[in-house]
């Protein structure tokens, strides 16, 4: 493996920034400092006028999922990669049990799926259904499998939605083995009604997914989800947070003490439910998600939660389909498949959206699309900071480069992206993984398979978050 000295660039941290060289050995972080000398055989690159960051951390991934009568188009090859191009180093995916399956028998396909990955990955694991199976196995999976996330759903009724009973129990099972609970907030219960009430009113289309998934069903889940957790005694983890009020209810519950941390993405910082009303099915369906976006006023709201730390991570919810598989729903938006990319574009999106336009600092920017993932999921000194003895996970970032996102030029594999035409200035020009350097100056230069398994450590008793 070559070392690198990454020489003259802005190095930032979520605590500070400074100017000095990051010399990688061995695929860790050696060291930092002013005129650093090149060993024989280093690869020397500059980096001046550039900023020299933590390579993003994505805790919140789909690839080669199975939804919907369809997979979604990312495989871990394709996905990693875009990740790579990205500057995102590091993702957390989910593992989905089929309904009464084995979660190790589901965790031995996702294993063997993801050997194609490019870029380092664990997994948390989706409570798709509940039993003594279940909750036994969950021992495995902390104990034996670094896998210390769980994610709940309180949304999709007869599909993943699990009754509150169940919910209470597993949280109750997480705060036994030390694992954290995530949740997806949206109550099932009236979307389903809601969706029926679409379809007996003749609405088939798109605009139907966002009428049927209202911000109350996501605050209502989410104020739920987190008196389920304050109750039981173990902190919550709320991803993809699109409403205002389930960003208050976050907050409230921070204030008194809750530990709950927020996810956000960055599509619901900067793209509105007009997406929906769109007469194109192809644009209007390529937005349908869960939750959906919402109506702008919402934006001013989450941004105010990024910044004072209600929503302290943010991930993409990579979970693309291509317009064809979209299709499927062409006649009932029901089976529209759920979800968006941005795997390649979060980094970009929210350097763009947020430091060049003052809502956030280059430290903010480390600590939200890094840091505070490390930290929330116990992958943090290793991953997530610039610190000597990490791994040396590093991207430079040219602040004057600027890039239209397009999904002609993306290496997302798909036929659309969310953020078509849009103009970002800040670009990463040089990804390094473990000190390989995998995305170079517009070229992908990863080999397949090269990712390692990311095994994660419960946390301690009494169960201690690191935020
Ligand atoms: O629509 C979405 N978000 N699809 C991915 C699955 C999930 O709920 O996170
Ligand atoms: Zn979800
Ligand atoms: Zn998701």
């Amino acid at each position: 493996m070559t070392d690198v000295l990454i020489r003259g660039g802005i190095l930032v941290s979520a605590e500070g920034r400074r100017r000095a060289d990051l010399l990688c050995h061995d695929g860790l972080i050696a060291a930092s400092g002013t005129d650093l000398p090149a060993p024989a055989g280093t690869q020397v690159i500059d980096a001046g006028g550039c900023f020299v960051m933590p390579g993003g951390i994505d805790p919140h991934t789909h690839l080669q999922l199975p939804m919907m009568g369809t997979v979604v188009a990312d495989d871990f090859y394709t996905g990693t990669a875009a990740a790579a191009a990205g500057g995102t180093t590091s993702i957390l995916d989910f593992v989905g049990p089929e309904r009464g399956q084995s979660p190790l028998d589901a965790l031995a396909t996702w294993r063997t799926w993801a050997s194609r990955a490019v870029v380092d990955f664990g997994f948390h694991m989706t409570v798709s259904w509940w039993g003594s199976l279940f909750s036994d196995e969950m021992a495995t999976l902390v104990r034996e499998h670094g896998i210390t996330s769980f994610k709940f759903f309180l949304a999709y009724k007869g599909g993943l939605m699990l009754p509150d009973e169940d919910l209470i129990a597993g949280f109750l099972r997480c705060r036994e083995l030390g694992a954290l609970p995530q949740v997806h907030a949206e109550n099932g219960e009236l979307i389903a009604y809601l969706q029926a009430k679409m379809r007996a009113e003749g609405i088939t289309s798109p605009l139907g997914h966002v009428l049927s998934r209202p911000p109350q069903c996501e605050a209502e889940a989410t104020g739920r989800a987190i008196t389920m957790a304050e109750i039981t005694g173990v902190p919550l983890y709320v991803v993809h947070v699109s409403a205002a009020d389930a960003a208050r209810a976050i907050a409230n519950a921070r204030t008194r003490g809750v530990k709950v941390i927020g996810e956000t993405l960055p599509g619901f910082l900067a793209i509105d439910d007009s997406v929906y009303r769109s007469d194109d099915f192809d644009f209007a369906a390529g937005h349908v998600m869960s939750p959906p976006y919402r109506p702008r006023e919402h934006q001013d709201v989450l941004w105010q939660a990024v910044q004072d730390g209600t929503l302290s991570t943010t991930g993409t919810d990579h979970c693309c389909f291509t317009k064809a598989q979209k299709r499927l729903g062409h006649d009932d938006f029901t089976r529209i498949p759920n979800g968006c990319g941005g795997i390649e574009d979060r980094m970009h999106v929210l350097w763009h959206l947020g430091v060049n336009a003052g809502r956030i600092t280059p430290e903010q920017f480390v600590a939200l699309t890094s840091t505070n993932a490390a930290r929330t999921f116990n992958l943090w000194p290793r991953k997530g900071t610039l610190d000597i003895g990490g791994d040396a996970d590093v991207i430079v970032l040219d602040p004057a480069r600027t890039r239209t996102l397009s999904a002609a030029t993306q290496h997302q594999n798909t036929d659309f992206s969310v953020w078509e035409g849009r103009q970002v200035q800040g670009v990463v020009v040089h990804t390094f993984s473990r000190g390989d350097h995998v995305w170079a100056d517009g070229e992908l230069r990863v080999e397949l398979g090269r990712g390692r398994y990311l095994p994660r450590q419960p946390f301690g008793h009494p169960y201690q978050t690191q935020l």
